[in-house]
């Protein structure tokens, strides 16, 4: 084990190893296939932008913003800041290619890494991934329940179990619901100044709904007393909210109202929601969204409404465990073709070759292993079958074809190989 701290991965980092990248893939996979039914398109912005679109969008009273970006000055002396989020980048993005000119909508994925100074503990990391989805330019109540839905199905269809995962909903109001609210809140929390955590006390002047978020125990105690949201919604916002649960009422899909859902990044208005797995601990959010309408006026644009989710790729690959979820991951080679004798390196070499110009998953021995060896490598490969080359089948131009599954072997044409193998793997 190296002990110099340079030859490790910096701390709340980790190498994505083959077995972890492969699960990723997989993830992404899945949300591709599945995000493409709901018309969605990928987009890729930089990882890292100037540090203002963060402070704009996220706002300056966020942890995020506050405490936990990771921000430079660049060689041309520009505050840089990796991106902490998708959101704020993929909106920019918008604004600035006219996405959402003249009244269109765009539908956009992402999918990457995302870096916040936090304090790594299990499912909480500084570089973490993250995949993404954002609809912009929409605002009716219908869009807030398609994505919530998505975001849904896509836990189903990677396999975290319905019963498992808790949909979290909660309207943040709007513009013209919320400032009053705030002052409520902000009242309520210099009430109860002293009892609060010092943070939370500071927040009564810079950030009230923060302290809904608060973990310290007493403080979660004397925010459950705090003026609710939800019961002075403006009449807008209050139809918006009961129109997005009616639609999740009718797709079946079941969410837990909470209050005091406030979530950590400032830009939302009207829906949020987040789905919490179980056996996760303290970090159990896979994933979390909400309602952006007037994010891209932030950046200078024009009023334009905007919805999406995020989900956590390491939360999600922790909830699958703890579900006893095995995330099915393709073999590494569907077949190995291993060589009796070293003299038949060569036609071992162009057998498996040909392998892979039909199609196939096939590797080969380039380490001069001993047949047993060979075995044991495809095994490790997973592969179902071994083709052995032989000198003395070779004279026939044959190759006998062994299934890893039953153990049959059979003595197969070399020409015939392809069109053989790809039957058996049902291709
Ligand atoms: P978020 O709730 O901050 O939302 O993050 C989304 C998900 O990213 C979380 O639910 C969690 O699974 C994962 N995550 C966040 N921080 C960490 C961390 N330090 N380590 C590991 N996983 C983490 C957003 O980022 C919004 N941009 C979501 C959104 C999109 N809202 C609208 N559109």
């Amino acid at each position: 084990m190296a002990t110099d701290p340079s030859a490790r991965a910096p701390k709340g980092t980790v190498d994505m190893l083959p077995a972890t990248a492969r699960v990723w893939e997989h993830l992404l996979r899945t949300a591709e296939d599945l995000f493409a039914l709901y018309g969605y398109e990928p987009i890729y912005t930089p990882i890292f932008e100037h540090t203002d679109v963060f402070v704009r969008g996220i706002g300056e009273a966020t942890d995020i913003v506050g405490k936990e970006m990771y921000t430079f000055e660049d060689k041309g002396g520009r505050s840089i800041t990796l991106r902490p989020e998708g959101t704020a980048s993929v909106v920019r993005a918008a604004l600035e290619h006219s996405l959402t000119a003249n009244g269109q909508s765009t539908k956009l994925y992402y999918a990457g890494p995302m870096f916040r100074y936090e304090r790594p503990q299990a499912g909480r990391l500084r570089q973490f991934w993250q995949i993404g989805v954002e609809a912009i330019g929409m605002a009716e109540p219908s869009l807030d329940a398609e994505v919530i839905a998505l975001m849904v199905r896509f836990f189903e269809e990677v396999g975290v179990p319905r019963g498992r995962m808790r949909l979290l909903l909660n309207s943040m109001g709007d513009e013209e619901c919320r400032p009053a609210y705030r002052a409520r809140v902000a009242a309520f929390i210099r009430e109860h100044a002293g009892v609060l955590c010092e943070e939370c006390d500071r927040r009564a002047d810079t950030n009230p709904l923060r302290a809904f978020d608060c973990k310290n125990e007493a403080c979660r105690e004397v925010m459950s007393g705090a003026p609710l949201l939800c019961d002075e919604l403006c009449e807008p916002c209050a139809t918006h909210y009961a129109a997005v649960k009616a639609y999740l009422d009718h797709l079946g899909i079941a969410y837990e109202e909470d209050p005091s859902l406030v979530r950590g990044l400032d830009y939302y208005t009207r829906t949020v929601f987040e789905i919490q797995a179980e056996g996760l601990g303290a970090q159990n959010a896979i994933g979390g969204g909400g309602r952006y309408d007037r994010l891209m006026q932030e950046y200078g644009g024009p009023p334009t409404p905007g919805l999406g989710f995020a989900l956590g790729f390491e939360r999600t690959v922790l909830a699958l465990a703890a579900a006893g979820v095995e995330v099915p991951v393709p073999a590494v080679a569907e077949v190995f073709v291993a060589r009796a004798v070293a003299e038949v390196a060569g036609d071992a070499f162009l057998i498996c070759d040909a392998l892979r110009c039909s199609g196939i998953a096939a590797e080969t021995d380039h380490q001069a292993r001993s047949l047993k060896s060979q075995f044991k490598l495809a095994d490790r490969l997973g592969a179902r079958y071994v083709v052995v080359v032989g000198p003395d089948e070779l004279v026939t131009g044959q190759v006998t074809l062994r299934d890893m599954g039953t153990s049959n072997e059979e003595r197969v044409e070399l020409g015939d190989l392809p069109t053989i193998v790809l039957d058996r793997l049902g291709r």
